[in-house]
């Protein structure tokens, strides 16, 4: 074989430099291909007891990974020779337009996993045109959230998740200010008669705010980015609660009422006259019995396996409660949550029946991976996938997406009748 030097013209249409991009965490973001990619740069980022915190489940952690292996289990069913030129992802959702179909479930102490928090949270959801729910228990005010949603993207929609607390006054108080503040929609969270045991947060000691113990400060070592954003930012605010500082499972005992019944949801209807949805949902029975309240939609959900440890897992069910509630020609809106970690994940949920999606983690990676930026780069990535996936599946309008396309593997084994 004869050998010679290759010339500089030859090379250069095979050569492809990436424009450099300097700060090493925009080459993170820019390198994630996929929410997993994200969670991975989360947990180089962020001190361990915050990361476990948002990445942890309630005990053995089955429910978190069953809901995981779940959409693992799911089997696309493509048509081809369709045009799938053009695309629509848009879903409506309690009547009004999302331009994808998912929305930012409600978290927790989101501050606490990165100091952008939910301000960060909801401008990105506002500019993606998805909706953003703020929990009872977020770490921004009701009024600085909704300010900041219509500040970025007029119209945008806010919706406010609520915990029935034992003192109904300050229940009432906080749904006041979520609708004097315009939030659309209230998310009523029922799976939580008391606080799940989150095995993660006990060993590590968690406490809201972060105490500074010798632990911790060893654990700035690694992370000194992170405490100094902690350092020198706004303390941690709560959406409605005064009580700032004790252990997590104090601050659940504090709060949720193990009381609360069926009957509190006309209470809240009187409450408050928009939409009100009720999370949490882990059974047929339940969905029938807490549509036929009239609620506007109901989230089959446990908690991202957080609260009850081997519930069932969302997606089992919702093929069940999808048709149960269409025999009854009921009106109440069907969404799911709990183990959506890609677009294509949230493609089959749409096709086995569920109206619309949340997230949570699959948002919180983002976040603790980039802040704002992080948070941004989470929705493109499911945005993407969305869009990838309709198209290999031959869909060009989510409403075209129906249970024949997709299948679990379960029940396409010839011994699961
Ligand atoms: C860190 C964290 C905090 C949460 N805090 C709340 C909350 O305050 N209220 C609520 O209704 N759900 C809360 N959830 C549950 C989410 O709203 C959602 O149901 C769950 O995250 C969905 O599962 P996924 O994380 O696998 O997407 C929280 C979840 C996480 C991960």
């Amino acid at each position: 074989m004869r050998r010679r030097l290759p010339r500089p013209h030859e090379l250069a249409p095979l050569i492809r430099f990436k424009q450099p991009v300097l700060r090493s965490r925009d080459r993170t973001l820019a390198d994630s291909l996929t929410i997993e990619d994200l969670a991975r740069a989360a947990k180089r980022r962020t001190p361990r007891m915050p990361f476990e915190y948002a990445d942890g489940g309630a005990d053995d952690e089955i429910s978190l990974l069953r809901a995981r292996l779940a959409f693992r289990d799911v089997v696309f069913h493509p048509s081809v020779l369709r045009d799938v030129s053009k695309l629509s992802t848009v879903r409506n959702v309690l009547g009004s337009p999302a331009a994808l179909p998912f929305g930012i479930a409600p978290i927790g102490f989101t501050r606490l996993l990165h100091t952008a928090g939910e301000l960060a949270g909801v401008s990105v959801a506002a500019e993606a045109g998805i909706p953003f729910a703020l929990s009872t228990m977020g770490t921004a005010s009701v009024e600085d959230v909704a300010r900041t949603a219509q500040q970025t993207a007029p119209g945008a929609r806010t919706w406010f998740q609520l915990y029935i607390w034992k003192d109904r006054d300050r229940s009432a108080e906080v749904i006041r200010r979520a609708a004097a503040a315009g939030m659309e929609a209230l998310i009523v969270t029922v799976d939580v008669p008391v606080g799940g045991r989150r095995l993660r947060d006990v060993r590590n000691g968690m406490t809201v705010p972060p105490t500074l113990t010798p632990r911790a400060v060893l654990e700035t070592i690694p992370h000194p980015a992170w405490w100094f954003d902690f350092l020198t930012t706004e303390p941690l605010a709560f959406a409605a609660l005064d009580r700032s500082s004790g252990s997590i499972r104090e601050l659940f005992e504090s709060m949720f009422d193990a009381s609360v019944t069926i009957d509190d949801l006309g209470w809240i209807r009187q409450q408050w006259s928009g939409p009100v949805v009720v999370k949490g949902i882990q059974s047929v029975e339940d969905a029938l019995r807490v549509a036929a309240t009239g609620v506007d939609a109901i989230v089959l959900s446990n908690h991202g396996g957080r609260q009850l440890d081997r519930a069932p897992t969302p997606l089992d069910l919702l093929p069940d409660v999808a048709e149960a509630l269409r025999a009854r020609q009921s009106t109440t809106e069907v969404w799911l949550d709990s183990g959506i970690r890609s677009g294509s994940d949230i493609v089959a949920a749409l096709a086995m029946g569920a109206r619309f999606t949340l997230i949570g983690r699959a948002y919180l990676y983002g976040l603790m991976a980039g802040g704002r930026l992080g948070a941004a780069r989470s929705i493109e990535i499911l945005r993407t996938e969305i869009e990838r996936t309709m198209q290999l599946l031959g869909v060009a309008d989510l409403d075209e997406l129906e249970p024949k396309h997709a299948s679990r593997l379960a029940d396409r084994r010839p011994d699961s009748s």
